[in-house]
């Protein structure tokens, strides 16, 4: 699992710099381009499609685990009116976000899901692209991730009520490249980037969310993954000399080459992207 300190390498560059580059409400996961070009747009179609899959309403207790900048819980919150929201995050920088935001509704805890007590159980739950800090690599070439995902899922089950749904998204990774460079460049960003995590195979989630959630949906975005990255990337190189000054030209290099690399990546089919509806097994 990715530890704080993987996390913090991850997210707590700092918000400021994130705040360049992704949307204006900084989703830092794949949008959904239908009927749009346009990335926050985008962004907001993803977080209706997760709203309607977790079955929430303004009275429901919702909870997003691995909630980011804050921009689910914000948009359930403000936008749909549910006024009980929690979002877990391991991310100092991001909690503070989240904070400052000041959000009616909402409570945020910087703390990792394996130490989560919550007070009440929820009725829906939200995840996005969180799981993929679940297992190392190291982990799941020892064959440990499917009891990992699966004790995340138990988690779940216990933290909500009978007839909750939850409405998940993963990145997949789909195919190894015979290519040389993008061999090491994918390689490179698993372990400079994202350390302590890999992206998921579909076949993992059918078998760990047994028995506890049943799958009712499961739609796959891989060229909606391709277009955020390619918009992020954009953004970024808009920004170069001013990400060069602030933060120096290692965190630009570093960057582009993650975001050129995510685009290659999900062209090829070496990495893709799900969403999926979970009903809870009573
Ligand atoms: C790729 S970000 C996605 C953020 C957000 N869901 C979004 O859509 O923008 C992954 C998130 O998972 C969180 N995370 C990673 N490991 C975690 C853990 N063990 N417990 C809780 N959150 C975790 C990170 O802090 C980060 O907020």
């Amino acid at each position: 699992m990715s530890t704080q300190a993987d996390v913090e390498v991850s997210y707590d560059v700092s918000n400021e710099f994130f705040r360049l580059w992704l949307d204006k409400n900084m989703n830092y996961t794949c949008g959904l381009f239908e009927g749009t070009d346009n990335l926050e747009e985008a962004q907001t179609k993803k977080l209706n499609w997760l709203h309607a899959a977790a079955h929430v309403s303004p009275d429901k207790r919702l909870l997003d685990i691995g909630c980011g900048w804050g921009a689910c819980i914000e948009y359930m919150a403000r936008l749909k009116g549910v006024r009980d929201v929690t979002g877990i995050t391991l991310s100092r920088a991001q909690h503070a976000e989240i904070e400052r935001r000041g959000i009616p509704g909402v409570a945020a805890q910087c703390i990792s899901y394996v130490d989560f007590v919550p007070e009440k159980r929820f009725d829906a739950l939200v995840s996005i692209c969180m799981m993929e800090h679940i297992a190392t690599p190291q982990q799941v070439r020892k064959g440990e991730h499917i009891a990992l995902y699966r004790d995340y899922f138990r988690r779940c089950w216990e933290w909500t009520t009978p007839g909750s749904w939850f409405g998940l998204q993963t990145i997949l990774r789909n195919r190894v490249p015979r290519n040389r460079e993008h061999l090491r460049d994918i390689g490179w960003v698993t372990y400079e980037i994202f350390p302590g995590g890999l992206s998921l195979r579909l076949e993992d989630i059918v078998m760990a969310v047994n028995p506890y959630w049943e799958i009712m949906e499961i739609q796959t975005r891989r060229e909606h993954y391709q277009q955020t990255c390619a918009e992020w990337l954009r953004r970024l190189r808009d920004h170069e000399g001013e990400v060069r000054a602030r933060w120096g030209d290692k965190v630009f290099v570093d960057y582009d080459r993650y975001l050129a690399t995510c685009v290659t990546g999900f062209e090829n089919h070496y990495q893709s992207l799900a969403q999926y509806a979970l009903r809870r097994v009573d």
